[in-house]
């Protein structure tokens, strides 16, 4: 029997796991469900644990689950521990989002500087729970969902010895946008891609043997996959002469005008920036939540952008628990699989899922029409990395100026020193 514990458990997509936990019953046998957070947390993930237990009980299953504010109680005997926290909550997204604006760069909680933010106040906080899994549960899995996901996860690969694979929820949107636009089931769909997280591209889409991918990129859709983001028209435009599907992500750098325009104006509105969006469906997911009727995942939970998660994150624990060599894509270290990009970094590809582990698919060069994009985000990557784990703000600076959303060294300089003096009490390092 498994115990999972799952670190930032006051988030609202707690039920999305719960609920993929009970989908996968006949072959995930789960005894003990641990939900940890911290203080800030601690109204949440009461209702939260109240409504997990209520579901469980729906379902007529037997699952112990509890909450807790002390983590390394909790991972004693885990054996996949999933991460999903938010270092200094939805106040410090909203910052994130904002001072960048304020210099004409886009205001983004995981691309731009808003992602290197977040970067550097997590990355510390992962490799604490990462030294307390290697002395409490050293055979445990960490499945990594907090973002920036795959900076987030290469950091773990480089800084500790924790087994970790690192999820995002773009893929597998994807995969079913292209399948429901070929009028096909995923599951006879077999989707292929490359490059980062939140800068992936799906390659080629086989179905019965054949590329289908050129046909489907030749259907246009109205709706984006991903609710965080409204589609640009223009992307399935750019995707076809690309010949690549691609991310929402790429919105931002690829209309980067068009983005910033748009997020100015919600500024300037009562629409505020995302994170002011999130805290209202917050508040009402909250109280569906609360009410002890509700037994089950409610609907509106469908307003985050997180849609899929449970199915991406519970099948890939059964996966690798039942060690049936299945196919998913998610963040895993390259060694050479993309070989343009350096083999100690992480990249977002498909992988073969069992016991040991993501075994990534060899995938080849990358194209040269997205190429110089992907290296230029990875060199920020590791930069942010070093700068997250040393402190030093030349690096800092450094990483800023190879993000390609940011033009000029006066912006890279004034938006780092405004986002170091806006979090400096979240940045022990620095
Ligand atoms: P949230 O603001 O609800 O935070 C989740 C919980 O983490 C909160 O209850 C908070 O109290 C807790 N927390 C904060 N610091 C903690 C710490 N040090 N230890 C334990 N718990 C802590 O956030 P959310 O909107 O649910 O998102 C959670 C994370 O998941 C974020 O990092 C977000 O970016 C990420 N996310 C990732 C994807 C993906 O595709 N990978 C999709 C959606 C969300
Ligand atoms: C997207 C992404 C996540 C992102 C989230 C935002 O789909 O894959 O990495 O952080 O959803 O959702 P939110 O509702 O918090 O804006
Ligand atoms: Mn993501």
């Amino acid at each position: 029997p498994l115990k999972i514990v799952v670190i930032g458990g006051g988030s609202s997509y707690t039920p999305e796991l719960v609920e993929g936990i009970i989908l996968h019953r006949t072959t995930l046998p789960v005894k003990e469900l641990i939900l940890v957070d911290v203080l800030m947390g601690e109204e949440k993930v009461n209702i939260i644990t109240d409504l997990a237990k209520r579901m469980f009980i729906n379902a007529e299953m037997n699952v112990d689950v509890s909450y807790t504010l002390n983590r390394r109680e909790a991972l004693n005997g885990a054996d996949f521990v999933l991460t999903q926290l938010r270092v200094g909550g939805l106040d410090a997204r909203r910052k994130d989002e904002r001072i960048p604006l304020q210099y004409g760069v886009i205001g983004q909680e995981t691309t731009g500087p808003g992602g290197f933010a977040k970067a550097i106040r997590t990355i510390p906080v992962m490799l604490e729970i990462c030294r307390d899994m290697e002395n409490i549960c050293p055979d445990a899995w960490l499945i990594n969902f907090t973002n920036p996901s795959g900076i987030v996860t290469e950091a773990i690969h480089k800084y500790s010895k924790v087994k970790c694979i690192g999820l995002c929820n773009v893929p597998i949107n994807m995969h079913y946008d292209a399948a429901e636009r070929l009028g096909v089931n995923p599951k006879d769909l077999y989707c292929e891609f490359t490059g980062l997280n939140h800068l992936s591209f799906m390659t080629h889409a086989y179905y019965n043997g054949a590329d289908r991918l050129p046909e489907i990129l030749g259907i246009d859709v109205e709706e984006g996959i991903v609710e965080n983001i409204n589609k640009i028209e223009e992307m399935d435009i750019i995707a076809n002469q690309l010949g690549f599907m691609l991310s929402p992500y790429l919105q931002y750098f690829y209309f980067e005008k068009s983005m910033i325009q748009e997020e100015l104006e919600n500024l300037h509105s009562a629409k505020g920036t995302r994170s002011d969006e999130v805290l209202e469906v917050e508040k009402g997911l909250f109280e569906l939540y609360k009410n002890t009727e509700l037994n089950i995942k409610p609907e509106a939970l469908s307003k985050r952008g997180g849609a899929r998660y449970s199915e991406a994150a519970i099948s890939l624990i059964n996966s690798i628990y039942n060690d049936s060599n299945e196919l998913h894509v998610v963040n895993v270290i390259n060694h050479g699989t993309i070989p343009e990009l350096p083999q100690d970094s992480a990249v977002e590809v498909n992988c073969i899922i069992n016991k040991q582990g993501a075994t990534p698919i060899h995938i080849g060069s990358l194209p040269t029409t997205i190429r110089g994009l992907v290296e230029q985000v990875k060199m920020y990557e590791t930069l942010t990395i070093k700068a997250a784990v040393t402190g030093d703000r030349t690096t800092a600076l450094l990483a800023l100026l190879n993000n390609p959303l940011i033009h000029d060294v006066m912006d890279a300089k004034n938006i780092l020193n405004d986002l170091l003096d806006a979090h400096k009490d979240l940045l022990d390092n620095f």
